[in-house]
């Protein structure tokens, strides 16, 4: 089975990578090296660096490769970006989708597993989150993931594409061998950011708000290690292969972890005090995200494997103890 792995480069998409490899498949990688790195890409898959954008690109990769499925990883995702560039956003992540999507019809490829976001949910009605449940994204980042799915869901009924959406929740952590992780530019997320603490890299973490309606009035999110992610999309592909209808699923622990518990948890792995400060809240974000994760369990096999919190942090800090500045000066 040969898979092209369209931002395999990135941190997802990496992962995905090294675990569809593991599992025997051939992959192939496009990624146009804006948010990904060359040193992440693995070095038993061909790669091809160019944009999803690019329709003659696109089918170039289509007509030299024999593909089976696509899996596609190739987007923009930071929310607060998102706000203050929501173009970038609809270019990259919608534009591209459709020019991929041209290129897979022209090309007779009918399967893709691609990226959707718990942020396509916006603000929930009700916890653990359904994949039935209303969306009504906040930010251009979750409107674009959603305007994907809906494409995919148009581009089926008139060309036979079949997709499956996968809706994560926190992504975080990093493969066993600690040779590849998260490494995003600049950072926004909560764990990588509370780790440049004990790296030296900065004083104290801050708490974006403790007057939420939760335990200890922070944030609740479900946080999922990125194997799990992978794993997920390997089932996926599989589940499309056997001839399987379109569909939605939802990824993550079904646990939720207030942000100073995920401090607390990070105290512990790295055994430093690791300051932290509340600060007011950062616009946009919900007080509570917490998936049900049933449906990918039920239909899919999906069975999350590094559901401990404890050790998600520790693949993450043993990624980022041994490379403090990501994949530079490796
Ligand atoms: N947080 C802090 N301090 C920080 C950074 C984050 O308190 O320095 C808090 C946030 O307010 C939030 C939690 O930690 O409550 C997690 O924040 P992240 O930025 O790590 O993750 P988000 O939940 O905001 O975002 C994630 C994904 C997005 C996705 C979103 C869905 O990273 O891609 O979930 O809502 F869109």
């Amino acid at each position: 089975m040969k898979i092209l792995v369209l931002g395999g480069a990135g941190y997802i998409g990496s992962h995905t990578v090294r675990e569809l490899i593991k599992s025997g498949s051939q992959v192939v990688i496009v990624d146009n090296l804006e948010t990904g790195y060359k040193e992440a890409v693995h070095p038993d898959a061909a790669f091809y660096q160019g944009d999803i954008r690019d329709r003659a690109f696109m089918d170039h990769v289509f007509q030299k490769e024999s593909i089976d499925g696509v899996i596609h990883f190739a987007a923009n995702s930071l929310v607060g970006e998102s706000m203050t560039n929501p173009l970038k956003y609809y270019d990259n992540n919608l534009y591209g989708t459709k020019v991929l999507l041209d290129s897979m019809v022209a090309n007779h490829i009918d399967k893709i597993v691609f990226s959707s976001t718990a942020a396509t949910y916006g603000e929930p009605e009700r916890i653990p989150i359904l994949e039935t449940d209303p969306t009504e994204p906040t930010n251009p980042y979750g409107e674009t993931k959603l305007s994907m799915e809906k494409m995919m869901k148009w581009t089926n009924q008139a060309y036979g594409v079949r997709y499956v959406a996968l809706r994560y929740f926190n992504a975080c952590g990093a493969d066993a061998s600690g040779n590849i992780g998260e490494a995003h530019s600049p950072e926004t997320h909560l764990i990588p950011l509370i780790l440049q603490v004990p790296n030296g890299q900065r004083d104290k973490i801050s708490i974006y708000g403790e007057d939420y309606d939760t335990k200890d009035g922070t944030c609740v999110r479900d946080y999922i290690h990125v194997t799990d992610l992978a794993q997920a999309h390997i089932l996926a592909m599989k589940y499309l292969m056997d001839g399987k209808e379109s569909a939605i699923f939802n990824l993550g622990n079904g646990v939720g972890f207030t942000v100073k518990e995920v401090i607390e948890t990070a105290r512990k792995v790295t055994n430093h005090p690791i300051p932290a400060e509340v600060v007011s809240r950062r616009s946009g974000d919900p007080a509570k995200l917490i998936a049900s994760s049933e449906k990918a369990k039920k239909i899919l096999g999906w069975n999350p494997e590094h559901a401990d919190l404890e050790e998600i942090i520790e693949s993450a800090w043993n990624w980022h103890r041994n490379h403090p500045h990501g994949y530079k000066n490796i």
